[in-house]
């Protein structure tokens, strides 16, 4: 009889994170689907059927996420998978000179907040429970799969939040490897270049054929069923750990 997996992704009601529990569930997993109450993350789990379960998370609560692995424990008894898409961006300089106005340090925070604290938020608890697997046949008991961005490396004018987010998850990708490899729980963040999801809906139509075409090929954005597919290839190769992975096309910004 097969083993079941049990999966548990943030931001799963949109955009990577909602192809991510598709493809997941396609390939027999049971996922623990966790976004904002606030998101269409209940309806989208009916949609995708019964191996999926809704619960309400603000990745930046601990009461939340505690919740969220709970509902985890109570429901399959264990975890081996966490996809952390739970994101939001922001388009801001540093400066406006014209109307001499800084960068509001709410926003800053709060962008930090979601993408990086959230993360650490999901990770630092939910490998508890990661961690009670039995070890298989190379010693390892499950996997961490965070998400960068392209800004980690080449920011954009207006993404100094968004950068200092990303960077930091692709920061933290080696030390979190580290950290629990004598548990032998793996841990990989994807960079993605420029992705068809609803976070970039509000670029005009020129702006993103411009980006489209600066692509290396293939000229157009990513689907966010080549993010998942990657979360698969990560998940079922034991050899990948503590490496950050572009999924971009080959796009560099300039
Ligand atoms: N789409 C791209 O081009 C692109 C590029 C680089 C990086 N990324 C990253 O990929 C990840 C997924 O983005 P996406 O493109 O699927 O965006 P999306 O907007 O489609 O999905 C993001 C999801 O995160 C949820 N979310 C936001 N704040 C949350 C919070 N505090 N707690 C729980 N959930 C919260 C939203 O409700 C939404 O469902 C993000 O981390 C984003 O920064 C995306």
């Amino acid at each position: 009889m097969s083993k079941v997996l049990v999966s548990l992704v943030t931001g799963a009601a949109s955009g990577l994170g909602k192809a991510t529990v598709e493809r997941l569930v396609k390939d027999g997993h049971k996922v623990i689907m966790c976004d904002l109450p606030t998101s269409l993350g209940k309806t989208v789990a009916e949609t995708i059927g019964s191996n999926t379960n809704f619960v309400p998370v603000d990745v930046r609560s601990e009461t939340d996420v505690q919740n969220a692995i709970d509902t985890c424990k109570n429901l399959h008894g264990k975890l081996d998978l966490i996809v952390n898409c739970a994101g939001v961006s922001l388009a801001r300089k540093v400066y406006n000179f014209n109307k001499s106005s800084a960068h509001d340090l709410e926003e800053f925070i709060n962008v930090l907040m979601v993408n990086t604290v959230g993360s650490f938020n999901v990770i630092r608890l939910g490998v508890a429970l990661i961690g009670s697997n039995e070890p298989d046949e190379n010693g390892q008991r499950g996997v961490v799969i965070n998400t960068s961005g392209y800004s980690a490396y080449d920011g954009q004018t207006g993404q100094v939040a968004f950068a200092a987010s990303k960077g930091a998850i692709a920061a933290m990708t080696l030390p979190l490897a580290r950290d629990m490899a004598l548990q032998g729980i793996r841990h990989c963040s994807i960079a993605p270049g420029l992705f068809d999801t609803p976070l970039i809906n509000h670029l005009p139509s020129k702006v993103k054929n411009y980006f489209a075409d600066m692509t290396l090929s293939p000229k157009r954005f990513g689907k966010p069923e080549e993010f998942a597919d990657l979360v698969v290839n990560i998940f079922n190769n034991p050899f990948f750990n503590g490496e950050v992975i572009r999924l971009d096309g080959g796009i560099r910004f300039i």
